[in-house]
Formats: structure tokens, C-alpha cells, sequence
């Protein structure tokens, strides 16, 4: 058999992405566009996302596909995000990508967005580009985004079990409410860690949710209501500088700690796991990726982040998710004509 080439479509949140990738995960043309119009409302605009998806992707995936060098029947399947996230980009970029594979007469494979983080780690990227070599199965996987927050046992390629997940917010929804309320724009996780940096964790004893607790559930938002508390008396009139600090500091402290103590139970539930792994754009926190590194030390295991640029959503992930799944279903003689379906 040919060694396949995947084009791959990302459109599940605001990021407009697509990407070709072969067989041993050489990314051989990608894009990735994030959309700013989101900004000024403090939050995606599913509405605005989708209609963007739309009028951004045919010239993306041309630009994509000349960036390549590639002919059309060189590529073997066509891959997207089918879920979950926002169901109108879902609907643009799965459509698109059936749409183009009807037409070019390939086969349409159907990628759950999590399983592409999920196996993220395991793309074999050049090693100027990587700090710690790619991981095996089992793994202990912790992905925290602005819309993820789980712990995830990725055994196998389509073998995988959910240990715990957030009750209410994601953490990146935290990182950018709290970031909101101190005037650091929106999405302001980044922002919020560099201001942290000059504060006192300890100045204001904020809850530590779930920590202690059995499992390895997570909780953000009576934490965000505690800072909204300690703002209160300030109203619409800007914060001391310090304060902000401080108050910052102390929440990412409270947030850090309560990932260290689920991951703790997490990895109790999963003694196979031989790497701590983490995605998603809160990975891309320096206090947070220290304490899992330290963590997973103290546990014996080896810690992996992607690079950041994977780590956030892009449609490298997708089509190396896609190469996973052919590859496995090859192996095992299984002819994959068609992987349909939304995934849940
Ligand atoms: O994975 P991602 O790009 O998109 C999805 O939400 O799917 O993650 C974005 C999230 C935002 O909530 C952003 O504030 C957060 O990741 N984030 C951070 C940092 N950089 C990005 N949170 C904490 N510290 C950071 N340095
Ligand atoms: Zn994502």
C-alpha cells in the first residue's frame, strides 16, 4: 500500500485551520487563522465563527494545497473535526471536507476533535522541535483549553477513558474570566500569567476547588465567584496595580494547585501510564507546566507537552489523528472506505 497523505479540516471553535500530513507525520503544508473578531465581546460568537469558517476556508485549503506542491490525486483521504464544538464551524468544515472528497473521489474520515488532541503527543516532529522524545500508549493525557478540561487514559489508538472532567467551567474559561475582570482583554489567560508574575500567591487565601476530594473532577467557577467578590467594593474604577498582581497570582496558584492534587488521583486511577501528557492552551502556562513536570517526576513518569503551536487547536492534530486511525485499521486488514457520523 501507498503511504498515505491526509488534508485535514479544523472549524470546531474559532480557529479556521488546515493541514497536510503524511504518514510519518511530516507536515507538508498548513494554516492556521485565529479569529479576532470575537474580541470585543469577550467570548466566541458561534454565529460570527461559523460565517467566518465559511468565507475563510476555500481559499485557505487552495493556498494549503499549492503550498504543498501536491496534486489532488496524491492526497488519500480527506479528514475534519466532525465534534465536539460549536455545531455551526462543525457543520462548514465537515461539509466542505465530504463535499471535496465526494468530488475528488476519496475516502471522508470523521475525527473527534479531543482524539486529535489526544494523540497530539505521538506526532513524530523533528527534534529541533521537541523537548522530550514521543510518547508510547498508556498515558495519562490532561487537556485544559478555553472550552476542554479533562484527564484522559489514552491506552490505545480509539481506547480511551475518561477519568474526570470539569463540573462547570474549563480552565481556560477561568483563566479568561478572571483575566476580564482585571481589565486584561479577552482571551487573557496569557496576560493574566504574566501579571501574576509580579504579584504574592499567598496575599489572598482564594478557595483551592476539589482539592482533597475523591476523583479527579475539576471545579473553577465558585473560585471565579470569589474573585469576583474581592472586586466588588472597587466597582467600575481601575484596581491598584498591586492588588491586580496579587489577586492574579493568587488565582493561578489556586488553579495550579488544584490541577496538581486531580492529577495526583489521576495517576493513583492509572498506574499503567508511563507519561503525564498535557494539551490544550492553558499548557501553554508556565507555573501550570512546571507543576506537572515536578509532579510527574515525583511520580516516575516521563512529561511530554506538544509544542505550543500544537497544543492550541490547529489541523495538524486532525490529520495526524487521521493517519493514527488508517494506519491502526490497515494493520489490521480493515479497508477504511468510510468513517462517517458526528462524533459525540
Ligand atoms: O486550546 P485553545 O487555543 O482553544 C480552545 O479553547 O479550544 O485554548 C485557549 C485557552 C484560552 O482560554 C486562553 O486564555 C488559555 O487557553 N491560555 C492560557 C494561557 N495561554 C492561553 N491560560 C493560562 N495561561 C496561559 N499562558
Ligand atoms: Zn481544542
Amino acid at each position: 500500500a501507498v503511504a498515505p497523505i491526509i488534508l485535514a479540516i479544523e472549524t470546531s471553535c474559532d480557529e479556521t485551520a488546515c493541514a497536510i500530513v503524511d504518514s510519518a507525520g511530516s507536515i507538508l503544508a498548513e494554516q492556521v487563522f485565529s479569529q479576532m473578531e470575537h474580541a470585543p465581546f469577550g467570548g466566541v460568537i458561534p454565529e460570527i465563527a461559523a460565517r467566518n469558517h465559511l468565507s475563510l476556508l476555500p481559499s485557505m485549503l487552495e493556498q494549503t494545497l499549492a503550498a504543498s506542491a501536491l496534486k489532488v490525486e496524491s492526497l488519500t483521504a480527506i479528514a475534519a473535526s466532525t465534534g465536539p464544538g460549536l455545531i455551526g464551524g462543525l457543520i462548514v468544515g465537515s461539509t466542505l471536507g465530504k463535499g471535496l472528497a465526494m468530488a475528488w473521489q476519496k475516502p471522508f474520515i470523521a475525527i473527534n476533535h479531543i482524539e486529535a488532541h489526544a494523540l497530539t503527543p505521538r506526532l513524530p516532529l523533528p527534534h529541533t522541535l521537541r523537548h522530550t522524545p514521543r510518547v508510547d500508549f498508556p498515558y495519562l493525557l490532561f487537556l485544559a483549553s478555553g472550552g476542554h478540561c479533562q484527564c484522559i487514559a489514552v491506552k490505545g489508538i480509539g481506547d480511551y477513558r475518561k477519568l474526570g472532567g470539569t463540573v462547570d467551567d474549563a480552565a481556560g474559561e477561568a483563566f479568561d474570566k478572571v483575566a476580564k475582570m482585571l481589565g486584561l482583554g479577552w482571551p487573557g489567560g496569557a496576560a493574566l500569567e504574566a501579571l501574576a508574575k509580579e504579584g504574592n500567591p499567598k496575599a489572598y487565601p482564594l478557595p483551592h476547588p476539589m482539592v482533597g476530594r475523591a476523583g479527579c473532577d475539576f471545579s473553577f467557577s465558585g473560585l471565579k465567584t470569589s474573585v469576583s467578590h474581592l472586586l466588588m467594593p472597587y466597582g467600575h474604577d481601575p484596581l491598584p496595580r498591586q492588588m491586580a498582581a496579587d489577586i492574579a497570582a493568587s488565582f493561578q496558584y489556586a488553579v495550579t494547585h488544584t490541577i496538581e492534587d486531580r492529577l495526583t488521583h489521576a495517576l493513583a486511577l492509572f498506574p499503567q501510564a508511563t507519561a503525564l501528557v498535557t494539551a490544550g492552551g492553558v499548557a501553554a502556562n508556565m507555573a501550570i507546566r512546571a507543576t506537572l513536570a515536578d509532579l510527574a517526576a515525583r511520580h516516575n513518569k516521563a512529561f511530554m507537552a506538544p509544542p505550543l503551536r500544537l497544543c492550541t487547536d490547529n489541523a495538524v492534530m486532525v490529520a495526524w489523528c487521521a493517519q493514527e486511525i488508517w494506519q491502526a485499521a490497515q494493520k489490521k486488514g480493515i479497508k477504511l472506505a468510510d468513517r462517517d457520523g458526528m462524533a459525540a
